[in-house]
């Protein structure tokens, strides 16, 4: 099988934001996309790592399962396994954003608008970048406007080997959905734009792309 031997590393989903003990911010993100990514990758022969911030979708056999929560819980775990995988792939939607205080205690309703104030979270995908050695490192862009433009960006700023990237408002694409349309970009300029697709069906491109460009190097 193509991946045998090789370990993969896959996030997915939404991450949650606590905000005090009831509320929290978070996305539209199911995990479907990077559920299909790690079925497909165990059907290849590789060995999976799935962090996740789903946990509504079934779990699929073979993968080492990581259920987490937050963009900084993410990253916790993502570190760990980054020296010894050969693939990482992060289709997870992570917040860029989390509240600067999280309350210990229910925020009481009060007269008046409540203003919460938001720090910036750590950027798991450039870290991965910055500290990349062997591993070929595949990020997501979700993007409503100018797509290959910021995708691109994200290729070149995050330190990618490749950016797979989608519409989220286009019919058929993105959150929740079972099919998606994906344009992938590659760090050597080369671009491969997909119909829409299954979740399952595009995992299997975006895999077969990884397994054709891993080889060059
Ligand atoms: O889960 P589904 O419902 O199936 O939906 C699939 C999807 C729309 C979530 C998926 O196809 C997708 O586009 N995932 C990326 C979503 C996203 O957060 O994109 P972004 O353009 O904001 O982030 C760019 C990249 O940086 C992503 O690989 C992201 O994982 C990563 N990132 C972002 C912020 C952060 N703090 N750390 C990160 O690693």
């Amino acid at each position: 099988l193509p991946l045998n031997g090789k370990k993969v590393l896959i996030t997915a989903g939404p991450t949650k934001e606590k905000i005090d003990p009831v509320r929290y911010v978070t996305n539209h993100s199911s995990g479907k996309m990077g559920y299909a990514l790690a079925e497909e990758a165990v059907k290849m022969g590789a060995d999976v790592v799935l962090v996740s911030g789903a946990d509504n979708t079934e779990v699929p056999a073979g993968v080492t399962f990581l259920k987490i929560e937050s963009a900084e819980d993410m990253y916790n775990e993502v570190m760990k396994y980054y020296p010894q995988v050969d693939v990482v792939i992060k289709s997870a939607a992570v917040a860029d954003y989390k509240p600067s205080l999280v309350y210990d205690k229910k925020v009481k309703k009060q007269d008046g608008n409540l203003m919460i104030e938001f720090e910036r979270t750590k950027d798991i995908l450039q870290e991965l970048g910055k500290n990349k050695d062997r591993q070929f490192l595949v990020g997501f862009a979700a993007e409503t406007n100018d797509l290959e433009k910021y995708a691109l960006q994200k290729l070149e700023r995050k330190n990618l080997d490749m950016i797979v990237g989608n519409n989220i408002l286009e019919a058929g694409a993105g959150f929740s959905g079972d099919t998606n349309i994906v344009t992938i970009f590659h760090k050597d300029k080369s671009v491969k734009k997909l119909p829409l697709l299954s979740k399952h069906e595009t995992a299997k491109e975006i895999l077969g792309e990884i397994i054709l460009k891993m080889g060059d190097d």
